[in-house]
C-alpha cells in the first residue's frame, strides 16, 4: 500500500479535506503515517491553504497503531512525531470523527485543534489491553481537556466513551446531528474567521490544576482502578504517565510517556496480549473453507431448553437485539426458567450495570413456549436439553420435521458426538455443535464443532452469529470434550491425585491463582457444584475418590453450604476446612498412599503441563486448526491470563525441551502413562522448536 492510495487529499474553498483510506480499520501504519506527513507538509506549504479536516472513510476514524508494526523497527514519522507538527502547524485542523477513535487514533484527534464527532463515533485509548499505554501523547493530552480523574479512567481500564459524553467532558467541541464533514468546514470556518491562533491541547493547564493542587489526587482515584488490575506493569505505567503530565512540563511529561512505553512494547506480558488479539481474529478462520462463502441470514433464534445454559443463550441473543424463542418440555420447567432470565437480568439492574428499561426491552425479546411449532419460526435453533444422547437424537429428528428449509441447527452439547446427533436429521449438512460456556450470557468463547457433514456455510453462519452476540469463535472438531473440556479434564485428575499424595485444596487453588487465574479447580468446582460430576461418574461407573467422599457426605459445594471448602450463609468466600483435611487424609491411608509434602512448583507444573501435553495431542488429531486457537479457548473460556498469552504460547515461552523433560520425570515418578509426553511435543522439542512454528492445518473430519 504506497501512502498515496491511503490519504485522499482534496481541495475545498481553499482548505484541505483530509480522508484516512486504509481499511479495513484505520490502523496508523507506515503508509498512512507518510501519507499523513506529506499532507500537513503541504498545508504547511502552501499559503492559500487556510487549514484542514481530517476524517477517516468507513466505520472508522482510525483504530490506532498498526499492531503489527510492534516489536519491529518502525519507519519514520512516528506517530508522536506526527502529531507534534500537526499541533504546531500554525492553521487550524479539524478531527471529523466519523466512526472509532483508538488508541493511537484518539492520539492523532487529540493533536488537532478542534474535534467534532459524529454521534455514532466512539473514542478510547485501549492501549492498556494489549499491555500498553497511549505512546503518542494521550496520556499528556487527554487530561488536559478532561481532566486528570476521567483521563485516568479511559487510560487505565481501556474503555471508550461515547460522543454524547465526549461532549460533555469537553474532548470533543461538539456533535453534529447531519452532515459530519459540513459541519466540520463550518467550524474551521469560524475559526479561520477569528484569526486567533490554533489552540493546541498541550497549552491547557486549566484541568491540570485540581491534581497539581493535590498531591494524593492521582493516587486516590488509581488505587480502586489498578486493585481490578492484578498488579500487571501496564496499568501501572498508565498512572506514572499520567502522573508525569501533572508534575512535568509538557515536553518532559511527553518523553515520560515514550520511556514507559519502550519499557511496555518489550515485556513479555504486551507480548502475550498482542499474541492472543491476532490469535482471537484467526480462530475463526478455516484455511479449507472457500473464499465465496457466506453467513446465512439470520433474525430469529430458537433455544431449546430453559435450563441454566439455555436461558443464558436466550439471554445473549435478546442482549444484542435478536428476538429468540424458548421450548421446554413442560410449563413448570418453561416457567422456572423464564423467572431465573428475569432474576439474572435484576441482579445486573440491582448493581447499576443495566437500566431497568432496557431490562425490560431485553426480556420483551425472550418469548417461553411449549409449543414446537415455533421451531418454524428460527433462523438458528440451539438444543440445551439434559446431556443424554438419545433425548438429544430424538430432538433433533423433531427439529429435522420442523424447522425451516436452510436453518442453522446447533447442539449446545459439552460431551457428546455431534456427528451422532448430525445423523438423527435428514440435513447433516446444517448441523454444528455451539458449545457455550457457563454463565452463557457472560463467558465469551464459542467453540464451534465442525462435524464430518456440516458445510461451509453452515459454520460461517455459526461464526457470524457468534460475533454479533458478543463471543469470541473458535472452531474445533469433533472429540470427547472437544478442546477446553479435554485439557481441563486433564488438569482435574492431577488436581485430584495431589491432594490424594499429600496436598490440600488450598494449597493447590493458591498455586493456580498465583499463576493468574482468577480461581484455583477446587474453588470452582465448589461453585459449579460437584454432584453433576459424582452423578456423571457413577453412571459411567468411573471414580473421583476425594470428590466422591465429599459428595456421599452431602457436600455438594457452594449450593449446600460445604464442598472442599466452608461457605458463611450468603457468602461465596471459601474457608479451609479441617474435616475437608480429615476426609483427604482418611481417604489417601484408605487407598495405602503415603502423603508427602508437596511443593508449590510441583503443583504448578502438575496443573499446566499435562494440559499443555493434551493441547499437543490435540494438534496432532487435528482436533484444533492451530495452537493459538487453543490460546484463545483458555483465555475466553477458562480464565487463563491474559498476559500468559494461553498455554501453547507459555508453553513456547518456558521451552518445550523443559516442558517434555518434566513430563517424563512425572510420568515416570508418579507411574502415570498419561503424563508421558504427545509425540508432537517431543518431536518440536527435539527440533528445538515451538507450537508457534506448526502450519495452520484443516480440521480433521
Ligand atoms: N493494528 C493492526 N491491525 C488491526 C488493528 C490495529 N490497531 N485493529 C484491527 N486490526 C485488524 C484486525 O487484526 C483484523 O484483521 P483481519 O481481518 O486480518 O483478522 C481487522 O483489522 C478487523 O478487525 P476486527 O476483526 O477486530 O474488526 P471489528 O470491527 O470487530 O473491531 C476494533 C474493530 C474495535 C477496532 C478492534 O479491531 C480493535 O479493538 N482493534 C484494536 C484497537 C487498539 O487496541 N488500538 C490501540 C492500538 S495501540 C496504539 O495505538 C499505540 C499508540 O498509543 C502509540
Ligand atoms: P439443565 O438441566 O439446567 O437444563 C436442561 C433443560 O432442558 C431443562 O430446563 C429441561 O426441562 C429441558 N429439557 C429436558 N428435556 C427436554 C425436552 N425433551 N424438551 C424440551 N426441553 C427439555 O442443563 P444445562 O446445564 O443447561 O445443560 C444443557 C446442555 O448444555 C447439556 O447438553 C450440557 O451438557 C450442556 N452444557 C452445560 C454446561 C454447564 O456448565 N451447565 C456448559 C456447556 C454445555
Amino acid at each position: 500500500m504506497t501512502s498515496a492510495n491511503v490519504v485522499k487529499v482534496t481541495e475545498r474553498d481553499g482548505a484541505l479535506l483530509i480522508e484516512m483510506d486504509n481499511p479495513p480499520v484505520n490502523a496508523l501504519g507506515i503508509a498512512l503515517r507518510r501519507g499523513l506527513m506529506a499532507a500537513f507538509e503541504r498545508l504547511a506549504r502552501e499559503s492559500a491553504l487556510k487549514g484542514a479536516v481530517l476524517t477517516g472513510t468507513g466505520r472508522f476514524f482510525s483504530a490506532g497503531a498498526d499492531i503489527s508494526e510492534f516489536g519491529k523497527t518502525r519507519e519514520n514519522p512516528l506517530l508522536p512525531e506526527l502529531i507534534a507538527f500537526l499541533e504546531d502547524l500554525g492553521k487550524p485542523v479539524v478531527a471529523a470523527i466519523n466512526g472509532q477513535a483508538l488508541g493511537g487514533g484518539l492520539e492523532l484527534a487529540l493533536g488537532c485543534h478542534y474535534r467534532i464527532a459524529a454521534p455514532a463515533a466512539r473514542m478510547g485509548l485501549p492501549e492498556v489491553k494489549l499491555g500498553l499505554l497511549p505512546g503518542a501523547g494521550g496520556t499528556q493530552r487527554l487530561p488536559r481537556l478532561i481532566g486528570v480523574e476521567r483521563a485516568l479512567a479511559m487510560i487505565v481500564t481501556g474503555e471508550p466513551i461515547d460522543a454524547a459524553e465526549a461532549k460533555t467532558l469537553g474532548l470533543v467541541d461538539d456533535v453534529a446531528e447531519g452532515d459530519l464533514i459540513g459541519a466540520a468546514f463550518r467550524l474551521l470556518e469560524g475559526a479561520v474567521a477569528r484569526g486567533v491562533r490554533p489552540p493546541r491541547t498541550r497549552d491547557r493547564e486549566e484541568k491540570l490544576a485540581a491534581a497539581r493542587a493535590d498531591s494524593g489526587l492521582i493516587d486516590r482515584i488509581a488505587e480502586p482502578l489498578l486493585k481490578r488490575q492484578r498488579g500487571l506493569p501496564a496499568p501501572r505505567a498508565c498512572v506514572e504517565a499520567v502522573r508525569a503530565a501533572v508534575t512535568l512540563p509538557f515536553e518532559e511529561g511527553l518523553k515520560r510517556e515514550v520511556e514507559l512505553f519502550a519499557q511496555l512494547v518489550n515485556s513479555p506480558e504486551s507480548k502475550a496480549q498482542r499474541h492472543i488479539f491476532f490469535a482471537e481474529r484467526e480462530a475463526a478462520k478455516l484455511p479449507d473453507m472457500p473464499a465465496d462463502v457466506r453467513p446465512r441470514e439470520v433474525n430469529k433464534a430458537v433455544v431449546i431448553g430453559a435450563g441454566t445454559m439455555g436461558g443464558g443463550i436466550a439471554m445473549s441473543f435478546a442482549n444484542f437485539g435478536i428476538p429468540v424463542w424458548i421450548i421446554d418440555q413442560d410449563h413448570e420447567s418453561l416457567d422456572r426458567g423464564l423467572a431465573r432470565i428475569r432474576e439474572n437480568y435484576q441482579i445486573t439492574v440491582s448493581r447499576g450495570s443495566l437500566a431497568a428499561d432496557e431490562m425490560e426491552k431485553r426480556l420483551a425479546r425472550i418469548h417461553g413456549t411449549t409449543d414446537w411449532s415455533v421451531l418454524a419460526e428460527g433462523d438458528v435453533v440451539i438444543e440445551a436439553v439434559f446431556e443424554e444422547l438419545d433425548l438429544k437424537q430424538r430432538i433433533f429428528r423433531m427439529i429435522d420435521e420442523k424447522a425451516r428449509p436452510g436453518a442453522l441447527l446447533a447442539t449446545n452439547t459439552s460431551t457428546l458426538d455431534v456427528n451422532k446427533i448430525a445423523a438423527a436429521t435428514s440435513r447433516p449438512e446444517d448441523v454444528l455443535g455451539m458449545h457455550f460456556f457457563s454463565p452463557a450470557n457472560v463467558m465469551r468463547l464459542l467453540e464451534i464443532v465442525r462435524a464430518s457433514k456440516t458445510s461451509f456455510d453452515a459454520i460461517a453462519t455459526a461464526i457470524a452469529i457468534g460475533r454479533r452476540i458478543g463471543k469470541v469463535p473458535a472452531v474445533v472438531g469433533v472429540c470427547d470434550g472437544f478442546v477446553g473440556n479435554r485439557m481441563l479434564h486433564r488438569r482435574t485428575a492431577q488436581a485430584e491425585r495431589l491432594l490424594l499424595e499429600g496436598a490440600l485444596p488450598q494449597d493447590v487453588d493458591q498455586a493456580v491463582v498465583a499463576f493468574g487465574f482468577p480461581m484455583g479447580p477446587f474453588a470452582m468446582g465448589d461453585l459449579a457444584g460437584l454432584d453433576v460430576g459424582w452423578r456423571i461418574r457413577k453412571a459411567r461407573g468411573t471414580k473421583a475418590p476425594i470428590s466422591d467422599a465429599l459428595c456421599e457426605a452431602g457436600r455438594f459445594g457452594q449450593k449446600t453450604g460445604a464442598g472442599y471448602y466452608r461457605y458463611e450463609k450468603g457468602s461465596r468466600t471459601p474457608i479451609p476446612d479441617p474435616e475437608v483435611e480429615r476426609i483427604i487424609i482418611e481417604t489417601s491411608k484408605r487407598l495405602g498412599i503415603t502423603r508427602r509434602p508437596i511443593s508449590a512448583e510441583e503443583i504448578t507444573e502438575r496443573m499446566i503441563y499435562p494440559m499443555i501435553n493434551e493441547g499437543a495431542r490435540i494438534l496432532e488429531e487435528r482436533i484444533a486448526m492451530r495452537a493459538s486457537d487453543i490460546d484463545v479457548i483458555w483465555v475466553y473460556g477458562y480464565g487463563w491470563p491474559v498476559w500468559r498469552g494461553g498455554p501453547m504460547y507459555y508453553a513456547d515461552q518456558v521451552g518445550l525441551g523443559q516442558i517434555e523433560a518434566r513430563l517424563k520425570h512425572y510420568a515416570e515418578t508418579l507411574n502415570d502413562e498419561t503424563l508421558r509426553p504427545a509425540a508432537l511435543l517431543s518431536r518440536l522439542a527435539a527440533e528445538g522448536k515451538g507450537f508457534s512454528s506448526l502450519p495452520v492445518q484443516p480440521i480433521a473430519i
